[in-house]
């Protein structure tokens, strides 16, 4: 019989690549999202499969949590809120989503006796490193973002919670992950507002912008099942992302290339505290990838490749929905 494994936010960005990666595998999959950000057009695919199934529900509720944590072997953690703008105004939003919410699934892993949990975890824990690239192991992680703060608590819970009631954990850190189905984060939002208005864009920050890591969400993937594969730890660190930076001026460039704009103004708004996009924002962030490259896993592509094929994926699902 196949593994049963279940996946939070199934119906998100990266959820849904990894619920198809993981029914590609021969998993049984059974997913849980309450569609805040997610869609079912996301699970049209894995809807197919007869190896999976789906929750509707909150990881906020017991109830929904009972029902999902039936019998599997393995939980991946994604649901979230992801917006790290969103803590500068409203403070509560990345406790009750991603703090409460990963204690109310440890909790009922541990009265469900689900043994391990493989959570998506973020660049934004180590802060501005004064290491880049930044490895696994630098610290102290100094968060400058509630976004950051909530996800570092949560690595904080998974790995007590491993240690006190025999679990295991993967936490992956990830760079900025792109392309098929992302609707946040810098590309959708250059798309979205050259579409209302091709001849100036508004940047936020100052030129030539954040230098910063992409990883296109193919790779994101192979590294996550990668890493399942060899990690032996009780909890598993993982830096996931690509091996260069790219600016954000260079993002707009291929942004407006893509999009056949050859005139486009750019505004940048100054941002904050001497050119940040936005209260929290990181200037820079690059993170050592070369744990998990010694296992065997390498990034497809670079930065600026991952950024290419994600506006191209992008562009190309807009038009197809249009
Ligand atoms: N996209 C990135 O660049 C990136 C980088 C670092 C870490 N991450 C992390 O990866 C994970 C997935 O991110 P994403 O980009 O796919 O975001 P996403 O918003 O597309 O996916 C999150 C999914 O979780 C669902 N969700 C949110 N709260 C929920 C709740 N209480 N109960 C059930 N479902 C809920 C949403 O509806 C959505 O479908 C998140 O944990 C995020 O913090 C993402």
């Amino acid at each position: 019989m196949a593994e049963k494994i279940a996946v939070t936010g199934c119906a998100g960005f990266i959820g849904s690549h990894l619920t198809e990666r993981l029914l590609a595998e021969g998993m049984e999959v059974v997913g849980i999202d309450n569609f805040s950000a997610g869609c079912m057009a996301n699970l049209e695919k894995a809807s197919e499969n007869e190896n999976f199934s789906l929750i509707e529900g909150d990881i906020l509720s017991e109830e929904d949590l009972e029902e999902l944590l039936d019998s599997v072997a393995t939980v991946y953690h994604l649901a979230a809120n992801p917006d790290v703008r969103l803590g500068a105004d409203d403070t509560s939003v990345h406790l009750n989503q991603n703090i409460m919410g990963t204690y109310n699934l440890l909790e009922m892993m541990r009265k469900k006796n689900v043994k391990r949990i493989s959570f998506t975890s973020t660049s934004t824990v180590y802060g501005e490193a004064s290491e880049i690239p930044t490895p696994e192991d630098y610290g102290p992680l100094v968060p400058i973002s509630l976004y950051g703060a909530s996800k570092l608590a949560c690595e904080a819970l998974i790995s007590s919670y491993c240690h006190t009631f025999d679990m295991s954990a993967l936490l992956f850190r990830f760079a900025n992950v792109v392309g098929l189905r992302s609707n946040h984060g810098v590309i959708p939002d250059f798309i979205s507002k050259l579409e209302k208005d091709n001849s100036t864009l508004e940047i936020l920050g100052a030129p030539p912008g954040t230098l910063k890591s992409y990883c296109h969400i193919n790779d994101c993937i192979d590294a996550m099942i990668s890493a399942e594969k060899v990690s032996t730890e009780r909890v598993g660190i993982y830096n996931i992302g690509s091996e260069d930076v790219i600016d954000v001026k260079t993002i707009a460039d291929i942004v407006c290339e893509g999009m056949n704009l050859t005139k486009v103004k750019y505004a940048w708004s100054g941002g904050v505290d001497g050119g940040r996009g936005w209260i929290g924002d990181v200037r820079r962030m690059q993170l050592s990838i070369s744990k998990l490259v010694s296992t065997g896993w390498k990034p497809s592509m670079s930065s600026v490749d991952s950024i290419r094929t994600a506006v191209k994926e992008l562009l190309e699902e807009r038009s197809a929905q249009a």
